[in-house]
This record gives structure tokens, C-alpha cells and sequence, in this order.
């Protein structure tokens, strides 16, 4: 096909030889198939800012590490160097994101590059070697149902080792090649620790996987992954191969009213000494 305008760079530059076809065109980006050399690979070429759902972005960028302080000082600017430097750690956010999880052990897309606002990565194929089904495409046996949920716990788990929780994980951005569940779909994975939204993020990324899959397991639906996630981490025992249970004790005490208030207090206190600081 002809080369669509936001990948000529990469062809001028020699990291792309040729455009096959677009594969799919999703809210925040379009991905192509790309012949490299020998290879085909994906494509995933970002939409800008204006396309995007920016309310979203917002919650999600909390936390999220930027490389230097200049660069912190000028995205809280409305400046168009801010705005592009904004716009620069979203587009390098999944490419980063997918080095980590190569290095965590979980199975996702090898990424190659990310330049001008499109990322290079593998493309995740299917046994016949066609690219890969979502997990929303294909029906499966309970027992299978049971082994890949487990699989994408234990990926969970992994990704929280190295203080990264997904945020949009669910059967559309899951991938079956013939080894079983691929994770794709990152650029809003978020620091564990620095996002105050990290826990109902991961709770609710454990829940859509568990739902799809308690479709063919309903056993599935009396799991509470996450809850046992979120308390190894609060108390740092995570560990990338524990054997997780899916079980979890809700505490059931009264809550200590006298404390809570006590925590507000002091959080207000805190938040009045930041003010004076700045
Ligand atoms: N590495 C890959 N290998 C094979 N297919 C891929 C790969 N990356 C993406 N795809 C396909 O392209 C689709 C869109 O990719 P992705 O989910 O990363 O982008 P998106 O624009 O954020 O999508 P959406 O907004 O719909 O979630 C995926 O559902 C998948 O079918
Ligand atoms: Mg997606």
C-alpha cells in the first residue's frame, strides 16, 4: 500500500522498507503490518493529543516518571514546549513499558523502536503464522480457561514486581499465539507506586481477565487476585514467582474511625506545609 504520511520518516531513515496493510485502527492509535528486511512487524502509529481521550490521560499520568526536571517543569506549563514534551513521554511510555516487561518475564511484543510517534514492535502471530487472535475472538475449554487466567495472574503479579500496573488490560488487549496469552496495549501503564489510582486500576484490570474468562470457568468469579496482589505489595513481599492462591480474607473489624480522621489531619497538615513551600 502506499506509505501512509506518519511513516515516511521511518522509511526515509531505513527502519521500515515497506507498508502491507493497515490491521486495525483503535481510539488512540492506528497499527499497520511493515515489512523490515525480512521481518514483518507491527506498526503502532499514535494519534496526537487532540485525537486522544484526554481526561483519561490525566488520571493516568499521575506518577508517571519523566526523564529530567526541565522537562517536568515544562509539562506543567501550557507552553508548546510542555505540550510536546507531554506528548513525548506519552508516545515513549509503551515502548518503555514493554522493555520492562521483557526484562519481568512476561510475554509481550518485542519492541524495537519508537520513533516519530510510531512504535515498532514483533508482530505476535498465530501457529499458521497469521497475526494473532484477541482473546475476545476466540472460545475455549474450562480447563484451558483455568490455565491461562492463571498465566495472566502470575503476569500481573510480574508486572507489579517492577511497580508497573497495566490500566487497561481486558480480553481486547490480550493476544493468543500458539504459547498461550500475549500482553499488549501499554502506553498507560502506570507506576504502582506513584499513582494514587493504582489499586482500583489493578482491580479492575484483574476483574475484566476474570470475568472473560469465568465465561468458560465460572469457578473463576470466587478468585480475588488483585486484593492478594495489592497486600504483597503493601507489605513488599512481592516476588516474580510466588505461587499465588486467588484467595483473599476481607478483614472484617469496624474501621477505626479515630485513626482515619487522624490521617486526614495530618495529610491536610502536609498538604498546607507544600503550599507555604512553593
Ligand atoms: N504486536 C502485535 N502483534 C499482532 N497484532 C497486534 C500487535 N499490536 C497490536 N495488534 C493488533 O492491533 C490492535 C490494536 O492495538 P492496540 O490495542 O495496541 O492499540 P489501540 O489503538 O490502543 O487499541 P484500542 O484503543 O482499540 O485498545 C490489537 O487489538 C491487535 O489486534
Ligand atoms: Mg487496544
Amino acid at each position: 500500500m502506499k506509505v501512509p504520511q506518519r511513516i515516511q520518516p521511518l522509511v526515509d531513515d531505513g527502519l521500515v522498507d515497506e507498508v502491507l496493510r493497515s490491521l486495525m485502527s483503535g481510539k488512540e492509535a492506528q497499527v499497520f503490518l511493515v515489512r523490515c528486511g525480512q521481518e514483518i512487524r507491527c506498526a503502532k502509529v499514535y494519534k496526537d493529543a487532540a485525537n486522544r481521550n484526554f481526561k483519561k490521560s490525566v488520571q493516568y499520568q499521575e506518577g508517571r516518571s519523566v526523564r529530567n526536571s526541565r522537562q517536568r517543569r515544562a509539562m506543567g506549563k501550557r507552553t508548546k514546549f510542555g505540550r510536546d514534551q507531554q506528548e513525548q513521554v506519552w508516545q515513549t511510555a509503551e515502548l518503555d513499558a514493554l522493555n520492562l516487561l521483557a526484562k519481568a518475564g512476561v510475554r509481550a511484543p518485542k519492541a524495537y523502536s519508537c520513533v516519530d510517534g510510531v512504535l515498532l514492535m514483533e508482530m505476535i502471530t498465530d501457529a499458521d503464522g497469521d497475526v494473532a487472535p484477541r482473546l475476545n475472538d476466540i472460545s475455549m475449554s474450562a480447563e484451558q480457561a483455568v490455565k491461562d487466567h492463571s498465566t495472566i495472574m502470575h503476569f500481573v503479579l510480574r508486572m507489579m514486581c517492577v511497580g508497573l500496573v497495566h490500566g487497561d488490560l481486558s480480553e481486547f488487549n490480550v493476544l493468543q499465539d500458539e504459547n498461550g496469552p500475549v500482553i499488549i496495549d501499554l502506553p498507560q501503564a502506570v507506576n504502582a507506586a506513584g499513582n494514587n489510582n493504582a489499586k482500583s486500576m489493578l482491580q479492575r484490570d484483574v476483574a475484566n481477565i476474570t470475568q472473560h474468562y469465568a465465561q468458560f470457568a465460572p469457578v473463576l468469579l470466587d478468585t480475588h487476585y488483585a486484593e492478594e496482589i495489592w497486600e504483597l505489595h503493601e507489605k513488599g513481599e512481592l516476588k516474580p514467582d510466588l505461587q499465588l492462591t486467588g484467595k483473599f480474607i476481607f478483614p472484617t473489624e469496624a474501621a477505626d474511625v479515630d485513626l482515619v480522621l487522624h490521617l486526614i489531619e495530618v495529610a491536610r497538615l502536609e498538604e498546607l506545609e507544600r503550599l507555604r513551600d512553593e
